[in-house]
C-alpha cells in the first residue's frame, strides 16, 4: 500500500497548530486544534466530564485537575473554587483553554451529561447554539439606575454577550410585566429575546433535509436533544421538473421563474414546520434556530440566489460561504430572530447535504479508510479517514430513480421494491401492497442481480438465448421474451396471456441503463481510490446514503459491482444522513464547527476533464464475473 494523500488544507500544509492533551486516571491522549476548550476537546473524542450545561458555563460541573499548564483561573474559576484549590490547579473544563500540551484529571461522574444518538450511530453531547436562562432580577431604586438591559446582560456575566435589536425593544416592557422574573433567550454569543417567567422547558430547533424530490423537518427538543416530531412531504417545486437540472433550466429561460421556485422551496419548509409544531404541540414561536442541509441547487434556489453558474460549465457556486441567514429568510415562521444554520456545498455537484451526510457519518475522526456513496442521479462519492478526505461527484443517470426505465417509476404505492428469483420462480414485494405498476431503483437493482446470479443476464448485460435459459432457470425462462425487436424479462404480466406491452418487464435497454450508473459510481471511487494511491481491498468500510442508498441491499450492491467486493456486513446502509448531519448542528455548536472545517478538508477531483475517463467507464460495464 502507498501513502495516502496528506489532507488538503488548502492553506498548503499551514494546518491549525495542535496539542497533545493526556486525559488521567484513563491514559487517553487526543490530539486537537489548539485553543479549543478542554471541555470540547474532551466530549469530541468521547471522554465523559461531568456537565449538565452542556458546557455553556453555568452548572459548575465540569470539574477537572491540571496536572500541568494551568493557565490563570477564568472569572467563573474564582467563583467555583477556594484559593487552595486553584492553586492545585482545579479549573472548569468548559473555560479552559487548551492553549499547549497539558496533562488533566477528570474526576469520576457525578450526573450523566446529557447526550443524544444521532448521526451514524454517533453520541453528541449536547451543546446547542441556543440556551435559555431564568433569571430573578432585582428592582431598578434610586440607588441602583441601571437599564433594564444591563440588568439583563450583568445577570448573564459568566457569558460575554451583546443584545440584538429586537430584545432591546422588549426588555422594558416584560421585565415589568413579569415581575422582574424573566428568561433571557442566548444564541451563542447574542441575547436574542427575553420572555416572562420560566420558559427554560421550551426551546426548540427544526432541522430540514431539503431534497430535490422529498423534503423532510425534523423538531428537536434542544434541551433533552430528542426528536418532538418528524414530517415529510414533497417538494413543491416538482412541476418544474424532477431533478436539478430542468429546475435551473427553468430559471435560464424564464426570469421570473426563480422566485416562483423559491417561493415554492419556502412554502414546503414552512408547511413542514408548521406541521411538526402542531404534532408535538409546541409554539412555533419556541424554535429558535433552523438547520438546512440540500444539495448545491437547492440551496441556492431556497436562498434566492440564481443557480444558472451551477448549471452551464464550468459548473461554479454563486456562493460557497454564505451570510448570515434567519429562519425567516427562507420563509420560516418561527421566532422572529431564529437563525438557520445552511450547510455550505463544496462544489456545484457535491452540496451541503453531503457536507451534513459526512459530519452523520463521522468520516472525519474515523481511522478507517471509508468510502462514502451517496446514490442519485448525481452520485456523490468521498473516500478517506481522518488524516485525507477526496470527493467526486459521478453522473449516475436517473436509472436508480425509476426514470429513464420502461416501466420504471418512483418508490410509490404499486412499484416493485423486492424481487426474490430461484431457477423454478419469482417473488415480488410490492409498496402498498397494491398490483404491480412498474419498477423502482432498488427492484431494478434486485431484478437485474437475479438475473445475472442466475446466468440469464451475461456478464456483459446480454440476456442469454431462450433456448439455454430453459437449462439455466426453467420456472424463468418463459418470461424471456421479445417485445418489438428487443429482449425483455416479465416481472409481472398483466391484460391477456402474453401480453408483454400490457406487462410489467424489465428491457435489454432497461438492463443497460443500469450498467451506465453502476459504471460511472464505479469508475467514480476507482479513481478517487487510485488518487489515494489504494487498492480496493484497502476499503474498510461503505456507506450507502441517500433514499435509494437505504433501500439498496449490501449484497446486491457488491454482486452489481456498485460498491468494492468486501465482506457484506461491511457495507450499510446509512439512509438519511443529510438530515442526521443537520440535527447535529443544531444539537452541538462543536459538531457544527467540525461540519464548516470540512470544507477546508475536503479535496474535490473533478472526472469530467479527465482523458482516461470514458475508457475506465467502458472497462466498468460488465458485471463482476
Ligand atoms: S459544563 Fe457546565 S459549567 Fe462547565
Amino acid at each position: 500500500m502507498t501513502t495516502a494523500p496528506a489532507r488538503d488544507t488548502g492553506r498548503a500544509g499551514a494546518g491549525p497548530a495542535r496539542v497533545d492533551l493526556l486525559f488521567e486516571p484513563d491514559g487517553r491522549r487526543v490530539r486537537v486544534p489548539a485553543g479549543v476548550t478542554v471541555f470540547d476537546a474532551a466530549s469530541w473524542n468521547g471522554i465523559a466530564i461531568d456537565s449538565t450545561c452542556g458546557g455553556h458555563g453555568t452548572c459548575k460541573k465540569c470539574k477537572v485537575r491540571m496536572l500541568d499548564g494551568a493557565a490563570a483561573p477564568s472569572a467563573l474559576d474564582i467563583r467555583a473554587y477556594s484559593p487552595g484549590e486553584l492553586r492545585d490547579g482545579w479549573r472548569l473544563a468548559c473555560r479552559t483553554l487548551a492553549a499547549g500540551d497539558a496533562r488533566i484529571e477528570v474526576p469520576p461522574l457525578v450526573t450523566r451529561p446529557k447526550a443524544a444518538t444521532v448521526g451514524v450511530g454517533r453520541q453528541v453531547i449536547l451543546r446547542p447554539a441556543v440556551q435559555k436562562r431564568y433569571l430573578e432580577l432585582a428592582e431598578p431604586s434610586l440607588a441602583d439606575q441601571r437599564s433594564d438591559l444591563e440588568r439583563v446582560l450583568d445577570a448573564l456575566d459568566d457569558l460575554e454577550l451583546r443584545a440584538d435589536l429586537h430584545a432591546a425593544r422588549v426588555v422594558g416592557r416584560v421585565l415589568r410585566a413579569a415581575d422582574y422574573q424573566v428568561t433571557a433567550v442566548i444564541a451563542d454569543d447574542v441575547l436574542i429575546d427575553v420572555q416572562p417567567g420560566d420558559t427554560t422547558g421550551r426551546i426548540y430547533g427544526i432541522a430540514f433535509d431539503l431534497g430535490t424530490t422529498t423534503v423532510v423537518a425534523t423538531l428537536l427538543d434542544l434541551s433533552t436533544g430528542t426528536p418532538a416530531a418528524v414530517a415529510s412531504s414533497l417538494n413543491a417545486q416538482q412541476p418544474f421538473g424532477a431533478d436539478v437540472i430542468t429546475r435551473i433550466s427553468a430559471t435560464m429561460m424564464d426570469p421570473a421563474a426563480l422566485g416562483r421556485l423559491t417561493a415554492l422551496a419556502h412554502e414546503t419548509l414552512a408547511s413542514l414546520a408548521a406541521e411538526v409544531c402542531a404534532a408535538a404541540g409546541a409554539d412555533p414561536a419556541d424554535v429558535y434556530e433552523i438547520a438546512l442541509a440540500g444539495n448545491a441547487t437547492m440551496t441556492h434556489i431556497a436562498l434566492g440566489i440564481d443557480p444558472e453558474p451551477l448549471g452551464v460549465a464550468p459548473f461554479i457556486l454563486a456562493a460557497r460561504l454564505l451570510p448570515e441567514v434567519l429562519a425567516a429568510d427562507l420563509g420560516v415562521a418561527v421566532h422572529p430572530r431564529a437563525r438557520a444554520v445552511v450547510f455550505p456545498p463544496f462544489g456545484a455537484y457535491v452540496g451541503g447535504d453531503i457536507t451534513a451526510g459526512l459530519l452523520a457519518s463521522g468520516m472525519d475522526r474515523d481511522a478507517r479508510v471509508r468510502l462514502f456513496i451517496d446514490i442519485g442521479t448525481n452520485c456523490e462519492i468521498v473516500l478517506g479517514n481522518r488524516d485525507w478526505l477526496l470527493a467526486t461527484a459521478a453522473p449516475a443517470g436517473p436509472a436508480f430513480e425509476g426514470a429513464a426505465i420502461r416501466c420504471g417509476m418512483r418508490a410509490a404505492d404499486g412499484a416493485i421494491e423486492v424481487v426474490s428469483m430461484t431457477p423454478d420462480g419469482l417473488e415480488l414485494q410490492v409498496i402498498g401492497d397494491a398490483e404491480p405498476a412498474g419498477l423502482c431503483g432498488s427492484g431494478l437493482v434486485d431484478a437485474v442481480t437475479g438475473l445475472v446470479r442466475l446466468g440469464l443476464l451475461d456478464s456483459s448485460g446480454r440476456f442469454v438465448p431462450e433456448a439455454g435459459a430453459a437449462g439455466l432457470a426453467p420456472g424463468l425462462a418463459g418470461r424471456l421474451t421479445t417485445l418489438g425487436a428487443e429482449r425483455v424479462f416479465v416481472l409481472h404480466w398483466r391484460g391477456d396471456p402474453g401480453d408483454v406491452p400490457a406487462s410489467v418487464y424489465l428491457s435489454q435497454r432497461d438492463v443497460r441503463e443500469l450498467q451506465f450508473a453502476k459504471a460511472a459510481i464505479a469508475t467514480g471511487w476507482r479513481i478517487l481510490l487510485e488518487e489515494a494511491g489504494l487498492a480496493a481491498r484497502d476499503i474498510q468500510h461503505v456507506l450507502l446514503a441517500g433514499s435509494f442508498g437505504s433501500y439498496l441491499s449490501p449484497g446486491n450492491a457488491i454482486r452489481l459491482g456498485l460498491v468494492p467486493d468486501i465482506p457484506v456486513l461491511r457495507v450499510v446502509s446509512a439512509g438519511n444522513v443529510a438530515g442526521e448531519g443537520a440535527k447535529m448542528a443544531l444539537l452541538s455548536v462543536r459538531e457544527r464547527a467540525a461540519g464548516l472545517a470540512l470544507l477546508e478538508e475536503v479535496r474535490y477531483v473533478e472526472l469530467s476533464d479527465r482523458a482516461d475517463f470514458n475508457d475506465r467507464f467502458i472497462d466498468q460495464l460488465a458485471f463482476p464475473g
